[in-house]
Order: structure tokens, then sequence, then C-alpha cells
């Protein structure tokens, strides 16, 4: 059933989605993949149009976002900093209130969560979080969705996060985690520990999801991981931090010994792409039997429909 409170929607964070209305775009998300893969063609966003606002560079997010609108009838306009005023010339509230008037919806991906909250607070149409420095909620949604066609579920599965635990990718797995029931570990240096105040924001979701949030720096607690994960030590926009970064980072490197750690040979390996092989993650991990990250990539677009599809429209599973 779709929840109407949908239409209409913004996606800044999972923090303000209930548990069932990410079920649902979960369930829509497997739809839309079924039709894509059945070839059928839809244009249900005709008439529509998209704006794209790129601070940060992409190829997952860019890609999803823009065949996903137009290949539904839609008219996605591609923004980079270098193209239009926003930041530069032109407030972030005066930008918004002009695509407001001309565009279905806006896509974000920058440095400040700041900008694209008040992209959503003065536009008046549905924006998307495409990556700011704190969240990445559309990648995470993509990474259940890849839990569930692996493991039919995401209930109770353990999904084991090795690496820089205050990213964007990091903070929205424990919410997405913590609203959804799944046991989420964050396996960590100490000095990149995901903030309290955040953790303590979830246990309030995880009670209820009865879901088990751990942040620690022992890679012991990798053992009977169904998924491990990691994303790139230095992330965008932080380069002045790479040295430090590598050096603390180097002993979580997901390698086929700390794959080995869990015990579980049906371990899966995930990471949001793009990955710097040899750093973060090896080559025999990545390209091997047990990684899953082409179809995690291919769900970021799946996953992208669904939600400006539940946002945009009044969709039927
Ligand atoms: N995972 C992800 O967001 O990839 P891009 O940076 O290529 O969009
Ligand atoms: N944490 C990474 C994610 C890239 C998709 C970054 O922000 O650069």
């Amino acid at each position: 059933m779709y929840p109407a409170s949908l239409k209409g929607r913004s996606l800044l964070t999972w923090k303000d989605w209930t548990p069932e209305e990410i079920r649902f775009l979960l369930e829509l998300s497997h739809a839309v993949k079924k039709s894509a893969h059945n070839n059928d063609v839809h244009q249900r966003f005709r008439g529509k149009t998209l704006a794209m606002i790129f601070e940060k560079r992409s190829t997952r997010t860019r890609c999803a976002f823009e065949t996903s609108f137009s290949e539904e009838g839609g008219h996605p306009v591609f923004l980079s900093t270098h193209d239009i005023q926003l930041g530069a010339k032109e407030s972030i509230e005066d930008t918004a209130r002009v695509l407001g008037r001309m565009f279905s919806a806006i896509e974000f991906r920058g440095y400040k969560q700041s900008t694209v909250e008040i992209l959503a607070r003065e536009s008046g149409v549905p924006v998307y979080n495409g990556l700011t420095d704190l969240y990445h909620p559309t990648q995470v949604l993509a990474d259940v969705m890849t839990l569930e066609e692996v493991f039919r579920k995401h209930k109770g599965l353990k999904l084991c996060y090795v690496g820089d635990g205050r990213n964007n990718v990091a903070r929205s797995l424990i919410i997405i985690s913590s609203k959804l029931g799944i046991n989420c570990t964050i396996v960590s240096p100490k000095e990149l520990f995901t903030e309290q105040a955040l953790l303590d924001e979830c246990a309030v979701w995880a009670k209820e999801s009865g879901a088990e949030i751990t942040v620690t720096d022992d890679l012991d607690a990798v053992s009977g991981a169904n998924a491990v994960y990691t994303d790139v030590w230095v992330s965008m926009g932080e380069e002045a931090e790479s040295e430090m970064r590598r050096s603390l980072l180097l002993p979580y490197q997901v390698n086929e010994d700390l794959m080995k750690k869990t015990g579980n040979a049906a371990c899966i390996f995930l990471h949001c792409l793009p990955a710097i092989k040899g750093e973060e993650v090896t080559v025999p991990v990545v390209e091997g039997s047990q990684s899953r990250v082409w179809d995690q990539a291919e769900n970021r677009k799946h996953t992208i429909k669904a939600i400006m599809l539940a946002t945009l429209m009044n969709p039927s599973v």
C-alpha cells in the first residue's frame, strides 16, 4: 500500500522517515528492478523536470538520477557549481526559490547538510540528498536492497562496516539499520568513532526495531558477519587529512584475512564505490566471489527511481 505521506516528501536523511515508509521504498525498488529487467517502458515522469546540483564529483549518483528520470520521460538538468550562481553570486535561499518555480524536484550533492535543508525548506518541491559531508541516504537504501536480494530479508542480519566510522556512509548505515532492525557494527579506530550524539539518537529507533548498534575498534567484531562493508579512507573534501587517515586505517583494510575472520563463507562484501583498490580493500576481495559491489551499484538506479516515483507520483507496487 502506498503511504500517502510520501507524496511531495524530501529525502535529506532517513532520520525523519518511518520504518514502514522505508520498507515501502524497498518493495517498490524491487518492483522497479524487475520491470527494468523485463524491458518495460514507462513514461511516469513525462512533463516533469529535475534539477541536479553537484558541488562534488559523482558517477553512480549522477547517472542513476539522470538515466532513471529521463527514461521515464522526464527532463533532468545537470548543474555543476561552475554553471550556476549558487553560493557564488546568489544565496542558497534565492536559488531554491527560483528552482522551485521551474523544476518538479531537486537533487543536491555537496558539502554542507544545511544546504540541502535550505533547498528543501525554500523550494517547495521534493529535494533529494545525493550525498553531503554528513549523510548519503540514497546509497544505503541500495545497500539494504542488495542485502535483501542475497538473504531474502534484512532484519536481524549482521552488517559490519569497517573503516572511517564518522563518514557519510557509516552514519547513514547506522541510521537505516536502527530503523529497520539490522545489527550494524562499526569497526573503526577510536579516533574515527561515530559521534555519541548520533548513536544516542539512533538508540531510540534501534530499541523499537530490535537493532543492535555497536561501535568498536576490535577487528574480531566481524565474527559472524553476513556482510562486510567498507568505504574510502578519505572522503571528498577531506583530502588534507589523507596521510593521517592512511596511517590510522591501514590495520582496518578489508582483505582476505579479514573476510576469513568473519568465520562465515557466505558473508558478502559491499562497497559504495568508487573503491581505491589496495587501500581500504584489496583486489582479491573486491573482485572475488563474495563481492556484490556491482549489484549494489546497479541498485542505486532502481532505488533512486523508486524514491522519485514515491515522492512525485502515486506508485503501486
Ligand atoms: N557511491 C556513490 O555515491 O558513487 P558516486 O560518487 O560515483 O556517485
Ligand atoms: N564517503 C565517500 C562516499 C563516496 C560515494 C565520500 O564522501 O567521498
